[in-house]
């Protein structure tokens, strides 16, 4: 394989990006535009009523973020000329056909013009409504596909997808397609169009019981766990992506296709700057909660290896990837992880918590500072039972005979405490498969397309992603930490 140089394979091209308001279409927009401002255009699919309001959207919701401040700086006062020449938003919705784009002649012209597309459009949240996740995550990526299918000068196609489309699989998890029908249980087969039909089936009843919205999209939720349990995936996410991986897979004819699976992104390396981050996953969650002295347990095994990589990396191997597999047939797959050639352990994790916040601990709304207690930790889901009993629904017991005994005066403080339980069990039910999460993912594929690109003619310092020139030490605490702290901590 040979591979050329990136920053000439982007100069003169047009590409579509979806999703591009979420962390990895962002820090991909940012960064072609600096490395290389002779692209031609970027279009930026988003959801918006009319492309005014995408406009809008553009501006306040990607381009005004400080992770431009790097090519603000460099371009000056010609940072707002230049963002007009070559960005263009357009309203649609990757759940609909033609990806919901109205306007027949611009969708003509985009599909005369575009070269690249990023699908990096989903719907992340591991509960999300059946329906909503099937229409994102699994048709979204169908339609992406149909409307590349109609690009006349596409070179390259790159879905992003995520390593956990394997579910709780263990050991080592190959770059390896997903067959379309796949399940992740012994004998059973998946039918997506199955699935759509039992979506619309569900809805019609939920409508013929008058149900309201909240209570369709509480049922929603639950319905779309169930089927992806059916199948053996833990949520509705990373089933309805397994389902958006096997119609790329099945559809995609002679097209030049990626299927990129990153792991869990976390803050940048190195580019634009160090430790840009946004919104809080995992990780950060596990960081804030720890910081807030809220962490009182930790349920998970302490020493599995929590596959991490910074969200730049994933960015530069798409961009290599991208260059790598242009115009010709292909179907390849790259895992974007770091738990084969650098794992880290969660016991690391949590010891630099503990370190950064004993050092720099956060200041509570009363100005003294929160000390890092000690948590417990539940290495197994009958210790974390135990731990729930004793500690919470014991006490909601006693509080519900004393509410009852004293003529429900206590009603509210029993309401309130019923619910966040319920929210907290139902969050360790999501994240309680990544905490106990027994495999690592094999990353040949990208291995070698590091490899090529280190005999080529890619700039190595501007498209790095070897997750072994990654110190975790150095990283949790002098980027990835901070990085919470500035952008998540409220
Ligand atoms: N973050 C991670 O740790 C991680 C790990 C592995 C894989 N991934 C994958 O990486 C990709 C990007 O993830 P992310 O973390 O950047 O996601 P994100 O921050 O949650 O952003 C999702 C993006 O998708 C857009 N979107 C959702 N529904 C859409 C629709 N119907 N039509 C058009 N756009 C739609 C959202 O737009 P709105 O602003 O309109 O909602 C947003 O721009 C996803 O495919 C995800 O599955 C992420």
């Amino acid at each position: 394989m040979e591979i050329g140089s990136v920053k000439q394979f982007f100069k003169g091209k047009t590409i579509l990006v979806t999703g591009a308001t979420g962390i990895l279409g962002k820090i991909f927009v940012e960064k072609i535009l600096r490395v290389q401002p002779e692209v031609k255009k970027i279009y930026l699919l988003l959801r918006a009523s009319n492309h005014y309001s995408a406009e809008e959207r553009m501006y306040d919701e990607i381009i005004g973020k400080e992770l431009f401040k790097v090519l603000k700086a460099n371009l000056g006062g010609n940072f707002g000329s230049f963002i007009s020449e070559k960005i263009t938003a357009i309203s649609g919705d990757v759940s609909e056909e033609n990806l919901g784009i109205k306007e027949e002649n611009l969708r003509k012209e985009m599909m005369e013009e575009i070269d690249i597309i990023l699908n990096s459009a989903a719907t992340t949240k591991f509960d999300e409504r059946f329906d909503v996740a099937m229409r994102t995550n699994t048709m979204g990526a169908f339609h992406v596909l149909n409307f590349a299918k109609n690009c006349s000068n596409l070179k390259i196609l790159v879905h992003v997808s995520t390593a956990y489309v394997c579910g709780e699989s263990e050991g080592l998890i190959l770059e390896e397609p997903l067959r379309m029908g796949q399940t992740l249980k012994e004998f059973s087969e998946l039918d997506i169009e199955y699935e759509k039909k039992l979506i619309k089936e569900k809805l019609n009843e939920l409508k013929a019981e008058y149900a309201n919205e909240g209570i369709i999209t509480s049922k929603m939720r639950s319905f779309g766990i169930e089927r992806a349990n059916e199948h053996g995936w833990p949520n509705t996410y990373v089933f309805t992506k397994a389902m958006g991986e096997m119609l790329v897979g099945h559809m995609k004819e002679n097209l030049p296709v990626v299927i990129l699976r990153p792991t869990i992104i976390t803050s940048t390396y190195k580019e634009p700057f160090p430790g840009w981050v946004e919104g809080a996953r995992i990780i950060e969650s596990l960081t804030v909660a720890f910081g807030k002295g809220k962490l009182k347990c930790f349920l998970g095994d302490i020493e599995a290896v929590v596959d991490v990589i910074p969200a730049d990396m994933v960015i530069n191997a798409i961009m290599v990837a991208m260059v790598a597999n242009s115009n010709k047939p292909c179907d390849m797959i790259y895992h974007v992880g770091s738990s084969v050639r650098n794992p880290l352990r969660y016991i690391k994790f949590t010891e630099y918590g503990r370190r950064y916040f004993t050092e720099k601990p956060w200041i509570d709304k009363n100005g003294n500072p929160i000390k890092i207690g000690t948590f417990k930790v539940l290495d197994s889901v009958d210790s974390f039972q135990r731990y729930i009993f004793i500690y919470y629904l014991l006490p909601l017991k006693v509080l519900k005979l004393v509410n009852a005994i004293c003529c429900q005066r206590f009603q509210k403080l029993y309401l309130e405490l019923n619910r966040k339980i319920q929210r907290g069990l139902g969050l360790v039910g999501l994240y309680k498969p990544y905490l106990f999460f027994k495999g690592v993912f094999d990353d040949i594929n990208t291995e070698k397309l590091r490899m090529a690109a280190m005999q080529g003619e890619v700039e190595m310092d501007l498209f790095y992603f070897d997750p072994k020139m990654i110190d975790w030490d150095d990283y949790a605490m002098t980027i990835n930490i901070p990085s919470t702290v500035k952008y998540i901590f409220k």
